[in-house]
């Protein structure tokens, strides 16, 4: 609880990781001692321990998933039913949160390395806004695709790479996902957006909070790894 409040945090990790080329879902991959998603539990429930935490999975992966629960002694989360889209995997979790939740942070499994210091700039961001989500800038030259199979050039200056968790008034998140899906909604701000709660800041994201989406990826979170345990 910070400040009386109760944060309740989903984890989606029901996702099936086709770009990862394994058969095993990125979230389940090895990342040093233990697997990603535990990574990701393990810092939020030292960065909030007083947490709710719904940790959503895909029905073929509910086994597996109990089992590496009990072999890596992860205790405190309740696990729900993911969907086809990770849409679908965050409403699902969204009612199996206490009613008493004030604000919702939401995070892909597929991060393990959460950063205790964006979780802060998140919380203050969000004091008096709908919701915050962390960004980072972009760092290549960016181009638009047009019709006729030609690009232009834009300002990269205006875009910003976005990461999770993003955090959010519950019952305005809630609302947010009685809506209907659209496929622009690939995290949880742009779900906010369509329902019209623009009041959303944006704070400063960390290079640490990759998203596992590649082999190369695990690579490169090792190294993370050290610099940030
Ligand atoms: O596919 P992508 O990398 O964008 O997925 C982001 C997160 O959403 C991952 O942690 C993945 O497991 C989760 N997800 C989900 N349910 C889906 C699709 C993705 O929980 N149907």
């Amino acid at each position: 609880m910070i400040h009386g409040e109760n944060i309740g945090i989903i984890i989606v990790a029901a996702g099936s990781g086709s770009r990862f080329g394994s058969e095993l879902p990125k979230q389940f991959c090895m990342l040093g001692d233990k697997p990603v998603l535990i990574h990701a539990i393990e810092r939020f429930q030292s960065f909030l321990p007083q947490a709710h935490i719904i940790v959503v999975v895909s029905a073929d992966r509910l086994q597996f998933w109990n089992d590496l629960k009990q072999c890596y002694q992860v205790s405190g989360t309740a696990e729900t039913i993911g969907g086809k889209t990770r849409w679908e995997s965050v409403r699902n979790a969204i009612s199996q949160l206490p009613v008493s939740t004030s604000r919702i942070m939401v995070h892909d499994g597929a991060r393990p390395l959460v950063d205790a210091k964006v979780i802060e700039r998140l919380l203050d961001a969000s004091d008096n806004a709908d919701g915050a989500l962390p960004v980072l800038p972009m760092t290549d030259s960016l181009r638009m695709a047009t019709a006729s199979d030609e690009s232009h050039a834009v300002d990269r200056s205006q875009f910003f790479a976005v990461q999770t968790p993003q955090v959010f008034r519950a019952d305005k998140l809630r609302k947010a996902y009685t809506l209907p899906y659209s496929s622009i909604m690939t995290d949880d701000a742009s779900v906010m957006e369509a329902a019209g709660f623009n009041n959303i800041r944006l704070c400063e994201g960390s290079e640490t909070t990759l998203k596992i989406t590649r082999p190369i990826d695990i690579h490169i979170a090792r190294l993370h790894l050290t610099e940030t345990v």
